[in-house]
Parts: structure tokens; sequence; C-alpha cells
């Protein structure tokens, strides 16, 4: 038996509880890994909130995680890694976990932690899906809403080495860390898009959406066509005739290798924010969903 954490009803942070489990057995072209870090995404809050209740209906009980790094302990048929392996991947199955399945395992570099390393995965994926999805280009103007959050701070330095022009919106409390990486950063909130428009007076040619904060009109209106706008957190989207970006990375996992040689090479830095030991896993939700974070929360088994 191994310790997992899991949640069997809807609710607060509260419901997670750590659990023993028996370790998973990895299907053709999986891997079990011994969990040495599991991330946590706002899609494990709106799970376990029940605010997908509708699109996503859990199976009780639930191990939360999308994403973990570890070594690999058990190979499934088809797998290309071996059993010592150090890797990094997306769970079918949770990776809340002191094992946990990865489907595309993809080989860690050993200059990358594994706290890293587990929050890459859906941030880094996402981002880099969404700048080719908008088809940014060098030399046009990106506007990165929610760029102090990790996955707008890994689409800014994509986009930045792509050869584009950021302007990025963050809190007061992550301008300086989002300007560092190369953006013109404006505050957040009411009187945005004036700060926008000073910032980029020729205007904007692509928005990236990572807020959720309701800024879809106002972005079209700067992009001037809906169809340069793409939002991954607002559920409005269709009503402005905006595309709601959802997935993870491409099948083969060489966009996943290409983001953990760059994170190992100093080339895209990973915002981890803190580490939490897996048993306070609902207290990392907690901070997370108090906004008390400035990147990654990171889960240690
Ligand atoms: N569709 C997909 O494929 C996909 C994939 C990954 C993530 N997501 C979703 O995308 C969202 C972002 O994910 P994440 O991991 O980057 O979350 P995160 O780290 O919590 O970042 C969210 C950022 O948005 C900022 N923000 C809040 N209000 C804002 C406003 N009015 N204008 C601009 N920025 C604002 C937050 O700032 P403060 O810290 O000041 O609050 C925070 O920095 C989440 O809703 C997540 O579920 C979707």
């Amino acid at each position: 038996m191994s310790k997992a954490i899991a949640f069997a009803e809807y609710g607060s942070p509260d419901v997670l509880r750590l659990t023993e489990v028996t370790p998973p057995e990895p299907g053709p072209g999986q891997v079990r890994i011994r969990v040495r870090a599991a991330s946590v995404n706002p899609f494990d809050m709106k799970i376990r909130s029940g605010r997908m209740a509708t699109a996503a209906p859990a199976h009780f009980p639930v191990i939360p995680g999308l994403d973990a790094a570890g070594i690999v302990d058990a190979v499934g048929e088809g797998a290309h890694v071996a059993v010592g392996d150090e890797v990094l991947g997306s769970t079918p199955g949770g990776s809340y976990s002191e094992y946990a399945l990865l489907d595309r395992p993809v080989a860690k570099p050993s200059a990358l932690s594994f706290e890293a390393a587990a929050s890459l995965v859906t941030v880094g994926q996402t981002a880099q899906r969404v700048l080719a999805q908008l088809g940014v280009e060098p030399g046009q103007t990106l506007l990165v809403h929610g760029a102090g959050g990790s996955v707008g701070f890994v689409a800014v330095q994509l986009a930045v080495a792509h050869g584009a022009t950021i302007v990025a919106t963050a809190g007061e409390h992550d301008l300086e860390r989002v300007t560092a990486l190369g953006a013109t950063t404006v505050r957040y909130g009411d009187g945005w898009v004036d700060r926008v428009k000073a910032a980029a007076p020729n205007g904007v040619d692509r928005v990236f959406d990572t807020s959720g904060a309701g800024v879809l009109a106002e972005s079209v209106a700067l992009a001037g066509d809906s169809a340069k706008v793409i939002t991954i957190a607002d559920m409005s989207a269709a009503e402005h005739g905006v595309r709601f970006s959802a997935g993870g990375g491409d099948q083969s996992g060489v966009s996943l290798a290409e983001l953990a040689r760059l994170a190992a090479d100093g080339k895209l830095t990973i915002p981890v924010w803190r580490t939490y030991p897996l048993a306070e896993a609902a207290q990392a939700q907690a901070d997370l969903e108090a906004r008390r974070n400035h990147g990654k929360a990171v889960l240690i088994p």
C-alpha cells in the first residue's frame, strides 16, 4: 500500500484526505513512477469544488493532480523508458500520490529539478499550444493577460524568445518579475485598457487571456478581430466569438521534451513558488484559492 490524497465528495479543501491506496499497474505505453514532485493546477480545485461537475463529473474517490515528475518504478508494454529513469509527464489517474502512472513519459534532464519538471507539464504545454494557435510571429505585439500567473509567465518567455513584443497585465506584486522577462507590464484591474494602449500605441496583434477575469470584450476591441484572441480560462468565450483553448500538448511528447530542455538550459524559468509535504495538499490548494501564490505550488510525497 502507498499514500495518496483523495476526495470522496465535492467541497472545500477540507475534503482532501490522506489515504492508503494500492499502487496502480501501468498499462501499454504507460509507466508507474515513484512521485518526487506533483504540481497543483487550478484545474484540481475546479474539479474538487464541484464547479466542473456537469462538464467533467467526478468518479469518487478522486486522486487529484495532472502533472508529476519522478523515478520510473514499473514499465508497461511498449513504453520506451527503463526502471530507474527520471521522467516527467501527465498522469491519467492523479498525481497527489506516492506512486502515479504517466501516459507519455519524457526524460527529465538532470539539470532540471523534480519540482520544476512537475510544474512544467500542463503550464508549459498550454503556453506553447496557445501561442501556436494564435500564430504569434516575430515582430508582432502580443498582449498576455495574467502574466504573473504560471501559464502567463511561461507564455511571456516563449513569445519573447520567438521575437514577439509583449505587453502584459499582472498584479502590482508581479509587475517587476514579469517586466524582468522582457515584457512591458501594466497593472490589471480598472483602467487596464488605457494602460495597454499607452504601452502599445500601435495596437496589439494577438491576445492570450490566462486570467479569465472578464477581459475578452475589450481584448477583441484592442486586437480588432475575435479570431486574434484566445482564452484558456473564460467560460464566456463563445459570447465574444473567442476561441476557448483546451487540451494537453502534442501526443508525441516532443514539445514537452523541448520545454524541459529549455528549462534545464536556463532558457526558460519555471515559476516554482512553494513546496508542501503531500499531507498538506489541502493547505496548498487553500493558498492557491486565496491567491497567495506567485507561481506553482508543488507537493512532495
Ligand atoms: N484550458 C487549458 O488548457 C488550461 C490549462 C492550464 C490552465 N488553465 C486555466 O488558466 C488559468 C490560469 O492558470 P495558471 O496556472 O496560470 O493560474 P495562476 O498561476 O493562478 O495565474 C492566474 C493569474 O491571473 C492573474 N489575474 C487575476 N485577476 C486578473 C486580472 N483581472 N487581469 C489579469 N490577470 C489577473 C492572477 O493574479 P493574482 O495572483 O494577483 O491573483 C494570477 O497571476 C486557470 O483558470 C486555469 O484553470 C487552462
